[in-house]
Order: C-alpha cells, then structure tokens, then sequence
C-alpha cells in the first residue's frame, strides 16, 4: 500500500468489476443512441453561477454541496455536481438550438461531485449517463425518455425499480400553490431551519424524511388540486403514452426533487433493494431552466441516470450481467525464439481483431496457462522448442481441453474461423 488513499467518499474501479460499469454504462446509452440522441460532453468544470442560478441558490446542492474553487486567474468555478445546466450552456453557447432542427437530443456520461456524507449508495464522486431533449413541449418527449430509461434498465435485467411520477406546475399554477402551502406550514410545528425553508422552498419541506414531520404533512394540500388546465391535460397526455407503451408507474403527487429547475413533469426511479438511497436516477422538465441562465425560451426534458446505483441494483437483485471475456487468445512462447515469433502472431491477431495476449516476463509454462486460464481466453497458443523445430504451435481450446499442432503461418485464419 502506499501513503495515500482515495479521498473519502469516493473509491476506485478496478477490473474485473470495472466491466461492469462499462456494460451498465453501455446499457443505458444504447437505447439512446438508437433514438436520435448525439453524444456530448462538456467540462468537469464551470462557472460556479451556472449552478447558482440553474440548479438553485438555496438548494441543498448549492448550499452545501459544491465544490467550489478560485483558481489563480480570479475565476470562481465548481466542480460539476450534475451535468444538466452544463449541457443547456453548451448547448447554447454553440447555437445548436438555432441550427432549426429541435429538439436538440443529447446524451452524455461522465463524474459528478457533490460534497455529501458518504454512505453506501452516496457519494462525493459518482458517474451518471443522461438524456436532455432541449427545445421541445412535447408530452411524447417526455414519455420518449421515460420509456427510454424503462427500456435501459429492463434490458439490464432489473425489475424491482418503480417509477414514481408526478407534475410540478408552471409558472402560472405553482405560485398558487407555492402560497397555499406555504399557509400551512406556517400552522406547523417546525423547527426553525424548516420554517426558514418553508419561507424560501416550501416544496422542499414536502421531501422532508424525518417522521415526525411527515406526520404533520398529512393534511398538507398537493399541487396536484392547484395545476392549471394547460399543466393537467400535458401530464394526463404522458400519463397516457407511458402506459400505452406498457410501462408500470406509480402517481406520486409528493414528489419533488433536489433541483429548483423543474416544471411539470417530474420523475424519479427508485430500487427497492438499496436501503435509504433508493433513487437511481431522476430527470423531468426544465422548461424555464434557459432563460434562468440568460438564453431564450427553450422548453426541455431529460434524466440523469446513476451509475454506481445502477451496478448496486444489479448486485441487490443477484443480477450477473453477461460480460464476454476480454481475451480470446493466449499466447505462451517456451524460450527466447518462441517469444518473438508470438509476440508478432499476437500483434497480427490484434490488427485483425481478434482479442489476444501474452504470457511475459518469461514465465514457464505452468505459470503461464493458470494465466491463460484467468485471462478467461477460449484458445491458447503453446510454443515450444520441439514445435519451433517443426514448424508448428499446439492450439488448445480451453473449454474441451483438445490440443492440436496447426502450422504457425495458419494461425490468423484458424482462430480468426474458429472464433467466427
Ligand atoms: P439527481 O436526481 O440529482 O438529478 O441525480 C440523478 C441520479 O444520480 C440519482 O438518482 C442517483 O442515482 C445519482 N446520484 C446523485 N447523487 C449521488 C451521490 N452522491 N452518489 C451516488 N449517486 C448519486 C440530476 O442530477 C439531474 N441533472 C437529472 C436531470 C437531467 N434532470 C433533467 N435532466
């Protein structure tokens, strides 16, 4: 071990485990890809205000859980605790709204950092892929990336996730509410930090965990009696779409989320098996997300889904994804010859794409098939000094245990046919 240690809240992934984020990753992208979406990426980095104004100045995220630096030019940057204000930003900075073709979809993956308390399931780095739809007020669009999301984690074999579903208003309902909510937390037995948030983000105060405050929640009025019409027949139209398309639901009208940007139509994925932190991913509308950071009008959707979560889902269900072994030949030279007539095989099996290693550091063969046999290869290619002098190489198939002598100048094409 050395001196150092990964930071706290955050640890390393290693292989083989490493695969499996790689697959959970690529799980969540395909469906995407599949459906119009353009790869993005943008910095780990921004501008400490794109947070301030787009994700909220009196959330938790904000409040507390940035990291924010100064860097010796005198910019206030943060490190990105979410990537959705990032992708609006670049997505305007670059005019792709006005390229006439919205919406503009994307998908993105990469680290998040939020300086919480750590606990299995939360930490200070962790990875997201994620959808925007920017541009569009649409309830398909909406439903597209439910069903989308749906679709991802069906495919990794997940089935104890829920859906929970509910609508945030705009600008023109929510303030009613907002108001008639705030009356009754006023009547409340709070504490003074809640009643100070009740002032500032009443709706906050609804996702409180603690007991005894949702205890006097009870009676509190639901958003969902105050939604105007334009808001209530958009939501009842996804409501539709999603069901039509067979995806399970479930109406929950407390729901809020951690970010100030939403309207309408919000969602969240919890599993069942992971404890308190249940949600694996979240997303809903943003449709005045743009002009809070200084762009145009540009209704948008999207969800973020999380990585680390995911894989832990996959471990509560007993899932084993079906992840292809890396290798699918080994190379095992027996002296100084050998050696460098395999290592030139190796580079030619590489260079026509067939997944191939090498035993180094000059290992003797019993040594070097347990490596074989870890490397999880279905052939190994033996060199010896009896088969240099014949012009040969014993190729044996790891799962039978057969062993033959094929020239070695037929090496390429027998693997390349017998692996198809
Ligand atoms: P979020 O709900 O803050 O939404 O994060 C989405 C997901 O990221 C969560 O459901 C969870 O799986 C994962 N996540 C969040 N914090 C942590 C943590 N500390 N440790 C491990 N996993 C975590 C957003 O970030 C929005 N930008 C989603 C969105 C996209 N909305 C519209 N477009």
């Amino acid at each position: 071990m050395s001196t150092f240690k990964a930071p706290k809240g955050t640890y390393d992934l290693l292989p083989p485990d490493s695969a499996k984020f790689l697959a959970v990753r690529e799980a969540i992208a395909a469906p995407l890809r599949n459906s119009g979406y353009g790869y993005i990426e943008t910095p780990g980095f921004e501008n400490v205000e794109l947070f301030a104004r787009g994700v909220g100045e009196s959330t938790d995220i904000v409040t507390k859980e940035m990291y924010v630096f100064e860097t010796k030019g005198g910019d206030r940057l943060a490190l990105r605790p979410e990537t959705t204000a990032p992708v609006l930003r670049a997505v305007l900075e670059a005019n792709l709204h006005k390229a006439g073709n919205l919406p503009v979809k994307v998908w993105y993956s990469g680290s998040q950092y939020r300086y919480e308390r750590p606990q299995k399931g939360r930490y200070r780095h962790f990875s997201q892929v994620g959808a925007e739809a920017i541009g569009a007020e649409d309830p398909a669009l909406d439903a597209e990336l439910i069903i989308l999301a749906d679709q991802s984690y069906r495919a990794l074999g997940l089935q104890n996730f829920r859906i929970l579903l509910n609508s945030l208003g705009d600008q023109e309902c929510r303030p009613v509410y907002r108001t008639a909510l705030q009356d009754f937390l006023r009547g409340l037995d709070l504490d003074e930090e809640t009643l100070r948030r009740a002032e500032i983000n009443p709706l906050r105060v609804l996702d409180d965990k603690r007991p005894d405050v949702q205890k006097q929640l009870t009676g509190a009025p639901l958003l969902r009696d105050y939604l105007c019409d334009a808001c209530k027949a958009y939501h009842e139209e996804v409501r539709e779409l999603i069901t039509a398309a067979g995806v399970v639901f479930e109406d929950d009208p407390k729901l809020v989320r951690g970010l100030d940007y939403y309207t309408r139509t919000t969602f969240e994925f919890v599993h069942d098996g992971l404890g308190s932190q249940s949600a694996v991913g979240g997303g809903g509308r943003y449709d005045g997300l743009s002009e809070m950071i200084g762009g145009p009008s540009l209704p948008s959707v999207g969800w973020a889904l999380g990585v680390d979560r995911t894989v832990l889902a996959l471990e509560a269900e007993g899932i084993e994804l079906d992840i292809p072994s890396a290798t699918s030949v080994y190379a095992v030279p027996l002296g100084e010859e050998a050696r460098r007539i395999l290592f030139a095989k190796v580079t030619e099996l590489r260079k026509n794409g067939v997944a191939a290693d090498f035993s180094y550091g000059g290992k003797g063969l019993k040594a070097a098939m347990k490596a074989a046999n870890r490397s999880g290869a279905r052939y190994a290619l033996v060199l010896g000094e009896r088969d240099l002098a014949d012009g040969v190489v014993q190729l044996k198939d790891m799962e039978s245990g057969e062993q033959s002598a094929i020239g070695v100048n037929e090496i390429v094409a027998e693997l390349e046919s017998r692996l198809g």
